[in-house]
């Protein structure tokens, strides 16, 4: 803030942004541009597209520019990994980076998306995972952060279902640990009965495909909650389903949203504005 109590970029400002290819869609931006200016803090937060040879390099410039943190989004979720320093016991259980914070010249990785995703389903849909049956559709790289997040809660029993078994059933096997998990194909998710909780995470039902569904709509239940990661659309036709047999409904955007209220408070130390970082964003969906 200047002393009018204006928000403005001066010499004090203090950098982020966002790594990804492509990057012009992202919401991240305005989202975190929103929190900084709704806490006071002088901070900006820009979008970057950083092709794959390049991103060696951009990271040596968050270095060398002394960014505070930046968020890094497809394709280099993964591929972060060498360039940083330390990694958070989840980002390396996961296998992937989507928030990294600068300490004192250190890039230190970590995951929010598992945990933001678990944050925004308790605080949102009011689902609590513990001591409940959990299937989970998918077993790809979003699935892999949100299958960890919530075997740490305690849940009864998940059942990882993929297109491809192996994936599902390798997934399971490394989740073991954490809770009882099982991986089976699309074609067995009879097996599990009537889960208190379906999340899909595959780009089944996201634009232009919006009406795909991954699991056959008679399966669901009135009680059950039902989750979907994509939020493009906002409701998807497997919620739109799911909201007319009578389950609770849960999108994706709240993922979205909660995986920057981490970032924020990683970076920050303060709470983050949700509210404010969640009205901003839908608006930009709606028109
Ligand atoms: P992301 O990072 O978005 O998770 P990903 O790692 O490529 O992307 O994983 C995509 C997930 O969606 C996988 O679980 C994939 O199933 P496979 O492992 O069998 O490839 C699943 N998926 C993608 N398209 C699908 C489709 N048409 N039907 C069923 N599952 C699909």
């Amino acid at each position: 803030m200047d002393w009018k109590g204006n928000w403005t970029l001066n010499n004090e400002t203090v950098m982020y942004g966002v790594f990804g290819d492509p990057i012009k869609h992202s919401r991240s931006p305005l989202m975190m541009n929103r929190a900084f200016r709704e806490t006071g803090l002088n901070a900006a937060y820009a979008a970057f597209q950083v092709k794959p040879q390049d991103l060696g390099e951009a990271i040596r410039g968050v270095r060398a520019l002394g960014f505070r943190g930046i968020n890094v989004t497809i394709p280099h979720k993964v591929e972060i990994i060498p360039y940083l320093d330390e990694l958070s016991d989840a980002a390396k259980r996961i296998g992937a980076v989507n928030t990294v914070v600068q300490e004192e010249g250190r890039l230190i990785g970590r995951n929010t998306d598992g945990i933001g995703f678990v944050r925004s389903l308790k605080e949102e849909a009011g689902f609590f995972p513990q001591g409940r049956t959990v299937l989970l559709i998918g077993a790809g790289g979003a699935a892999r952060g949100v299958a960890y997040a919530l075997a740490s809660e305690g849940p009864k029993q998940m059942w990882i279902a993929n297109r491809t078994v192996r994936k599902a059933q390798d997934l399971a096997a490394e989740l073991s640990a954490f809770a009882d998990c099982r991986g089976i194909g699309l074609e067995d998710i009879r097996e599990c009965g009537f889960p208190d909780l379906v999340v899909n995470t595959t780009q089944v039902g996201m634009h232009p495909n919006e009406a795909e569904l991954p699991l056959d709509a008679g399966l669901l239940r009135a009680g059950m909650t039902v989750s979907d990661i994509v939020y493009n659309p906002l409701k998807t036709r497997l919620l739109t389903e799911a909201e007319r047999r009578g389950c609770r409904i849960h999108s994706g955007l709240g993922m979205f949203i909660y995986q920057g209220v981490y970032a924020f408070e990683y970076w920050t130390g303060k709470q983050a504005p949700v509210q404010a970082m969640r009205e901003v964003v839908e608006r930009s969906l709606e028109g």
